[in-house]
């Protein structure tokens, strides 16, 4: 932890910015097993937010591991660091205004409670999003073929198979993909951002 640092306050306060750039934002944390359909919705939900001219970014598993965490593995330590991270971007995209969609499997509550606080803390919504499928049916999709790996064997601590994935207890809203397809799911989490005057 550094020493003689001091916080430099903003130039405007985050209600003058908001008014300025006619946008408020907000950050949709969509956690649930690998294949439960996570970057599906979020990629959808994107184009569908950025087709209605708002300032919209997803930040995604892979993607992130590629540049600002391939510093970071998949052992307990390295999932909280990485779950870490996104989440204090995730807080700066929310405080420039962004609808900041996050796609990550982020399997530890105590891992997402701390992301909501570093939000809630800056005075910034979080909107915790549940997206669930049964593990027979994420095997069966298995669209990266990683589930097949994982149980001959050849990926260790993977989520839902040797790694645990602790399910949320009051997320904003849970979505069960082996129910509800991909337009449904946008409707959904839309209802949810026009009704708290986000989108
Ligand atoms: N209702 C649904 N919603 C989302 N995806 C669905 C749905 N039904 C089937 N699918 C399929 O399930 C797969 C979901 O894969 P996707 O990459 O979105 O998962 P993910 O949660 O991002 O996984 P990972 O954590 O590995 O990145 C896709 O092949 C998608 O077409
Ligand atoms: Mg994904």
């Amino acid at each position: 932890m550094a020493t003689n640092i001091t916080f430099h306050p903003g130039s405007v306060d985050p209600a003058e910015r908001n008014a300025l750039l006619r946008q408020k934002g907000v950050t949709v944390w969509l956690t649930g097993l690998s294949a439960s359909g996570k970057s599906t919705i979020a990629c959808a939900l994107e184009q569908h937010l950025l087709h209605l001219h708002r300032f919209t970014y997803r930040l995604d598993g892979d993607n992130v591991r590629f540049g600002l965490n391939k510093d970071l593995g998949f052992d307990e330590k390295s999932r909280n660091e990485n779950i870490r991270r996104i989440g204090e971007v995730s807080r700066l995209f929310s405080d420039a205004t962004c609808i900041t969609l996050t796609a990550f499997i982020s399997p530890y509550r105590a891992d997402r409670a701390l992301a909501r606080d570093i939000h809630e803390k800056a005075g910034l919504a979080f909107v915790e999003v549940f997206i669930d499928a049964p593990l027979d049916v994420v095997e069966q999709r298995d669209p990266k073929g990683l589930y097949r790996k994982a149980r001959a064997g050849e990926i260790k601590e993977f989520t839902g198979i040797s790694a645990p994935y602790e399910p949320p207890e009051h997320p904003e809203l849970h979505i069960r993909t082996a129910e509800c397809d991909v337009t449904e799911a946008v409707r959904v989490i839309m209802e949810y951002l026009t009704g708290h005057g986000y989108a």
